[in-house]
């Protein structure tokens, strides 16, 4: 089997034409301008280059773009003060605040500091709850925009995803725990492994849609994928090539699961474009409840 490649970016581009429609829809009816913070501390960067990204896509989709870059060192109390700030300020109506963030902040106290209203990487605990209570109704609350592009990928290549043996790799917060919901929420029956999980392999082996969120590239190879299954890559590992430029890497083997599996994401071009074009639809969303 040849697995037919889910096209990440040309997704991505579609959602951010909808989002840019919503965008011009909600100006021109309300009077109000989506506008997104985006707080960045500190030099990282591979942070540096995502934030570049979004500013642009801010932007080309007609929204507001607040950016606030400080020094490495900044005390956690400034960045406390200026994610009060942006509470505070009506013109915004989401703030992220890119993580990693530098080890002398508490990243968890900073998260939980954000007004879950404006909260539109779903991250804080009052929307990561939220998700774990949801039924099967609409979210009407952000949720993490790396999961819910997966989520959105998945549903577009296989339409209903009930019954399906998921399986996801990597418990974070930003992504697994939140995927694991996800798919719960859509009758999957899910099981969440990670790098204690007994023969990975094996499990990885009975999934009709395995999620790869590892970290760790091409961790998961051609024999740990079952004939027909959906994979899913959310790996983007760096690394330097010859000629000193760099090239993503996912965390599957994409050769040799892309001969096994029914429908593969690529990295780049798979899950990477979705989580922005999810942000930028999370920011909308957020404007249109606070519009009213
Ligand atoms: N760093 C890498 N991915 C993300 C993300 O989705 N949100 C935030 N805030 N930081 C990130």
């Amino acid at each position: 089997m040849t697995a037919s490649i889910i096209d990440g970016k040309a997704y991505a581009a579609g959602l951010r034409a909808r989002v840019a429609q919503g965008v011009a829809g909600l100006k021109a009816g309300k009077g109000i301008t989506p506008g997104l913070a985006v707080v960045l501390v500190g030099d990282d960067p591979a942070s540096q280059v995502y934030v570049r990204s979004k500013t642009r896509l801010v932007a080309e989709a007609g929204m507001t773009g607040f950016d606030h870059r400080l020094p490495a060192n900044t005390p956690q109390a400034d960045l406390l003060a200026l994610v009060a700030r942006l509470n505070a300020d009506p013109a915004v109506h989401g703030i992220l605040v890119q993580l990693p963030l530098p080890a002398h902040i508490d990243s968890a106290h900073v998260i939980a500091a954000i007004d879950p209203a404006k909260d539109v990487d779903g991250l804080s605990a009052t929307n990561a709850g939220r998700l774990v209570q949801a039924g099967s109704g609409p979210l009407d609350f952000p949720v993490a925009c790396t999961p819910l592009g997966c989520l959105m990928l998945l549903k577009d290549s296989l339409g209903s995803l009930a019954g399906a043996d998921a399986v996801v790799v990597g418990r974070s917060v930003l992504v697994g725990k939140p995927m694991a919901q996800l798919l719960v929420r859509e009758d999957c029956t899910v099981t969440l492994a990670h790098s204690r999980t007994r023969d990975l392999p094996g499990l990885c082996r009975r999934a009709d849609i395995l999620v790869a969120a590892t970290g760790r590239a091409q961790m998961v190879k051609g024999d740990w994928v079952k004939p027909g299954a959906t994979v899913i890559d959310v790996g983007i590992t760096r690394v330097d090539r010859p000629d000193g430029k760099q090239r993503l890497i996912g965390d599957v083997d994409f050769e040799a699961a892309s001969a096994v599996a029914r429908a593969i994401t690529p990295v780049p071009g798979g899950i990477g474009p979705m989580t922005i074009a999810c942000l930028l639809h999370n920011t909308l969303q957020a404007a249109r409840r606070a519009a009213g």
